[in-house]
């Protein structure tokens, strides 16, 4: 006999049954710390911004708060800060971006929902390249949309014949995550334009949605290049939960250039589905403090910091990795399947996420938005569990 039907979504509860990803990691970190004292392990499964958030946002916010304003917004953002915005992508970029291309968002997260509830229809397709952030065939599939995946190259960048290959007379966008998460691989301007032009002789405008919440993340001296000037039909999508610590407080935000195709129908419809899915617009006291310190961002030094220690441990260990170039994740390749090196990694106390929660087997993702104390630790796990 067939098991009676439950009386809920079973696209959801498939959705949440096939993607436990990184947060079981998180839970399970909680159990091992609850057992032997956050002290005795080494978590690298969370990518949860350690750096203290700078002095002059606190002073902003006190401020904001001191205002007691907590009114309702319009549900684009309010207008000081989308001017800021636009102007800074002015200032950084050669296309025209105007406040009514931006919209705050509640992180980058609801900017992406918003985002793919405004492109797609039932059953248009999205283009991940992999390794992705494991949430997005998520947001993909709420929206109703189908996610096609790209394999990464060797350095876990976007490969352009990879894209050529996954284009479909359904495709509507690409995502890309420049910084990446998992990997911190860095694509550079010429890349992104092999890409562009792929996407520029396709059958159908194929929109590039930009995810760059690390893009304030780089290191060595590099920088993350400018996606407007390398796409036309270009969605970028900003989040300050890295670039000021404050991941909690969800605040993000949509920026479209104004020549992009069916701009005033796409605005519409971001701001739309902002209002419609329930966020009816971003947290309006991070708004506010925003709006007074519109360009502030944590130096990203400590975390290049622990980027070169980590891999030190990793490559003693005997583990190969590409050196990542932003973001704060190392993604090594281990042996056997990397599920079962998560779990025996967990056995002695280090918390890394599987890569096939990424698109990519045969990897983990270690997180080092940590205290050097915690990545000591896991070098030693590591070590044990290599030998
Ligand atoms: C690649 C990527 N996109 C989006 C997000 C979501 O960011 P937010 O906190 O702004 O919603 C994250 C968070 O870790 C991420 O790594």
């Amino acid at each position: 006999m067939s098991e009676p039907k439950l009386p809920l979504s079973q696209t959801t509860k498939e959705l949440a049954e096939a993607s436990p990803g990184v947060r079981r990691m998180f839970e399970r970190g909680r159990e091992l710390a609850a057992r032997y004292g956050a002290d005795a392990i080494a978590d690298l499964s969370l990518g949860n911004p350690d750096l203290p958030v700078p002095g002059e946002l606190t002073r902003a916010l006190v401020e904001v708060a001191r205002e007691a304003r907590h009114g309702y917004l319009p549900n684009a953002g309010l207008p000081e800060l989308r001017e800021l915005l636009a102007a800074r992508a002015v200032r950084e970029s050669r296309r025209r971006v105007t406040a009514a291309g931006v919209v705050i968002t509640v992180g980058a997260a609801g900017g992406l929902a918003v985002v793919l509830r405004a492109l797609l229809d039932p059953g248009d397709e999205v283009i991940l390249f992999s390794p992705y952030f494991s949430e997005y065939p998520i947001y993909v599939a709420l929206a109703g949309g189908r996610t096609v995946v790209a394999e990464g190259d060797r350095e876990h960048l976007p490969d352009p014949e990879a894209l050529r290959a996954a284009i479909t007379p359904r495709t509507r966008a690409v995502i890309l995550d420049n910084p990446n998460n998992p990997s911190g691989s860095l694509a550079d301007a010429g890349r992104l334009a092999e890409l562009a032009a792929i996407l520029d002789v396709a059958e159908q405008p194929i929109w590039l949605i930009s995810d760059e919440p690390y893009a304030d993340i780089v290191f060595d001296g590099l920088e993350t290049p400018a996606v407007l000037d390398a796409f036309s039909n270009v969605i970028v999508v900003r989040s300050w939960s890295k670039t000021l610590s404050i991941p909690g407080e969800r605040i993000g935000a949509v920026l479209v250039p104004s020549d992009t195709a069916a701009w005033s129908e796409l605005m519409a419809n971001i701001v739309f589905a902002n209002r419609a899915l329930g966020f009816v617009h971003a947290p309006a006291i991070w708004q506010r403090v925003l709006a007074r310190v519109p360009d502030l961002a944590v130096d990203p030094a400590p975390y290049q910091r622990r980027r070169d220690r980590l891999l030190q441990l990793v490559r003693a260990a005997g583990l190969d990795v590409v050196t990542p170039r932003g973001a704060f994740y190392l993604f090594p390749a281990v042996p056997g399947d990397d599920q079962v090196f998560a779990e025996r990694a967990a056995a002695l106390r280090l918390l890394v996420v599987p890569g096939s929660s990424f698109g990519r087997p045969g990897h983990v993702r270690m997180a080092y938005c940590v205290a050097d104390e915690v990545i000591e630790r896991a070098g030693d796990s590591l070590a044990r569990l290599m030998r």
